[in-house]
């Protein structure tokens, strides 16, 4: 167990590492900071188990601390033919603001651009548009509300 101790949550190039995981590993952190007090399977997503998803999970000292998916899947608002969406993009509490999510983020980016895809987008909760503004992401569109969430943006990013 990661301990409640702040010398642990410093990261360091070299003690963090990221890896391809499956739709289940990415239940540890989806729940507790998507989810939180709802059932396990809220943390299901349609799509979680095609193959061309990608499921990205950022490890220190062996545990998993934040999770990101990929889905292959065009938003219609944007007139590029190579897609994907990001969705289930999570840091657990302790390690948020450390630089945690952009390294994860940056790692997704590099490897889907590595696989053609042209624009990543995402459904941004308002209270983080700016770190996707920091990360180069724009909005597109009007905001709409997602329900028992909240508002929303359309936000995008070419690669
Ligand atoms: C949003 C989230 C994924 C960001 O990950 P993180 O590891 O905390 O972010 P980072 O530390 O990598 O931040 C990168 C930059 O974005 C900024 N940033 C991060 N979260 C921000 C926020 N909510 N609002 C404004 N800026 C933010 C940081 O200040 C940092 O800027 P800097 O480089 O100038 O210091 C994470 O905080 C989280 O899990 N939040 C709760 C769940 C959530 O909202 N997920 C997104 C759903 S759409």
């Amino acid at each position: 167990m990661i301990q409640d101790n702040k010398s642990l949550y410093t990261i360091k190039t070299s003690n963090y590492n990221i890896k391809l995981i499956n739709s289940e590993e990415t239940h540890a952190v989806r729940l507790p900071i998507l989810r939180a007090g709802q059932p396990i399977k809220s943390c299901i997503f349609e799509g979680d188990n095609l193959e061309t998803t990608v499921h990205l999970g950022i490890y220190i000292h062996d545990e998993i601390i934040g999770v990101c998916s990929f889905f292959k899947n065009n938003n219609k608002n944007i007139l590029i033919a190579n897609q994907y969406q990001l969705r289930g993009m999570a840091i657990l509490k302790n390690f948020q603001g450390k630089g945690v999510g952009s390294k994860m983020l940056n790692y997704g980016e590099k490897l889907l651009k590595s696989k053609q895809t042209e624009i990543i987008w995402c459904n941004a909760r308002e209270s983080a548009l700016g770190f996707y503004k920091q990360l180069g992401y724009n909005i597109i569109g009007e905001p709409f509300d997602i329900a028992s969430i909240g508002i929303h943006y359309i936000m995008f990013k070419n690669l």
